[in-house]
């Protein structure tokens, strides 16, 4: 039967968002009780038992609506963050402050500057809002800033600039971002989304919440519980701006962008040092054994700062990936962000990666690609 429905234009254009394999999905399909997901960078270590508790605490509230503003983890935060509360807004998962963002600052035919090989959800935004991408080539499979910049004109609204990126690991650093900073125009948004950031060890990456210490005015850094604090399920991010960037923001949002237990959550996690600590420490010594296997496979892979690496295994990484399933590890294939030859994985617990490593290891042997 036809559809009488008429939903926006342009919309048969936008692919939904395909998110990383459930565990249930794989565990139905193939028979198995033991699936290990290392597809979307959570944290391989659980959710900060301190925000566990903070939730059970607040459960018997949950008749109530939010706090619409988020005071208390508004606060929380601004002093974690030593900036003013009016330079913080909250969101739904970083992703929601990312809609927020496309949806003040992009009318119809303006430009949005992205990297090839980034986070595919600035793209989508940008797609919804019927504004124009523009993609850059990425260089030695990092963002190339110079080239962004190069790329923005009068009708460049947003910048999104992914450090570090996702999928590929790599960062830009603090001087390359001051100079590329130095060249942006005053009618340009700068959209710092630095999801990875608390698990970052080099002393090279920026402190970019100093451009809005010190007032400027274009420049938007979004962060999120998702990754280290181990709370994606529950959905909370942040973006740090000058009050006047971050007005437009507040016009748009939803009212109730944060429901009530991840704004308790969000406290008691911050509030959780031993756990971020430790989350940091074991993710930086798995990803150094990764890469460690990964050589002895004879795999070319990208030097990460965050919870993922990204590895070449060839033309037939889809049927890799497919493979890996079968035997109970979901990794994440890359020709959606093209990248063909290559697969994201998320660094594990010790027990996962060995997992990881045996299964793909035998399956490469079998394909003959090792
Ligand atoms: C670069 C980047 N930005 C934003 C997000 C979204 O984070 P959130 O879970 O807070 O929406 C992700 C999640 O994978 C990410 O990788």
């Amino acid at each position: 039967m036809t559809s009488h429905l008429k939903p926006q234009s342009g919309l048969e254009l936008l692919q939904p968002y395909i998110p990383g394999t459930p565990i249930e999905d794989v565990q139905r399909q193939y028979g198995l009780r033991d699936v290990i997901k290392l597809a979307s960078n959570e944290n391989p270590w659980g959710p900060s038992p301190r925000a566990v508790e903070a939730i059970q605490r607040v459960l018997g509230q949950i008749h109530y609506y939010p706090d619409s503003q988020c005071h208390e983890l508004t606060r929380a935060l601004a002093a974690y963050l030593r900036v003013h509360p009016d330079q913080l807004i909250m969101g739904n998962g970083a992703d929601g402050i990312i809609t927020q963002l496309c949806m003040a600052y992009l009318d119809e035919g303006n430009e949005v500057v992205v990297s090839r090989s980034s986070f595919p959800i600035y793209d989508h935004f940008t797609h919804i809002m019927r504004a124009r991408l523009i993609k850059t080539p990425l260089k030695d499979y990092g963002l190339d800033l110079e080239a962004m910049a190069a790329a923005i004109n009068d009708n460049t609204r947003l910048v999104f600039v992914c450090n570090p990126n996702n999928p590929t690991g790599s960062m830009v650093t603090a001087a390359e971002v001051d100079a590329f900073m130095a060249t942006v125009p005053g009618h340009v948004v700068v959209v710092m989304d630095e999801a990875y950031r608390e698990l970052v060890v080099s002393d090279e990456f920026p402190e970019t919440v100093s451009y809005v210490r010190q007032g400027r005015e274009n420049v938007i850094i979004l962060r999120t519980f998702s990754k280290v604090y181990g709370l994606a399920g529950i959905r909370l991010g942040y973006g740090i701006a000058m009050p006047s960037l971050l007005g437009p923001l507040n016009q748009v949002r939803e009212a109730f962008a944060v429901n009530l237990l991840a704004q308790a959550a969000g406290i008691a996690a911050l509030e959780d040092t031993a756990f971020l600590q430790r989350t940091v420490e074991t993710n930086h010594t798995a990803r150094l054994w990764l890469y460690e296997q990964f050589a002895r496979l004879g795999l070319l892979y990208v030097q990460s700062q965050t919870n993922f690496v990204l590895v070449k295994v060839g033309p037939r990484a889809g049927q890799v990936q497919q493979e890996l399933l079968k035997h109970g590890v979901i990794v994440r294939p890359c020709g959606g962000y093209d990248l063909c030859d290559f697969l994201r994985v998320t660094v594990g617990t010790p027990e996962q990666n060995a997992t990881f490593v045996r299964e793909l290891e035998g399956i490469l042997r079998q394909m003959a690609v090792i």
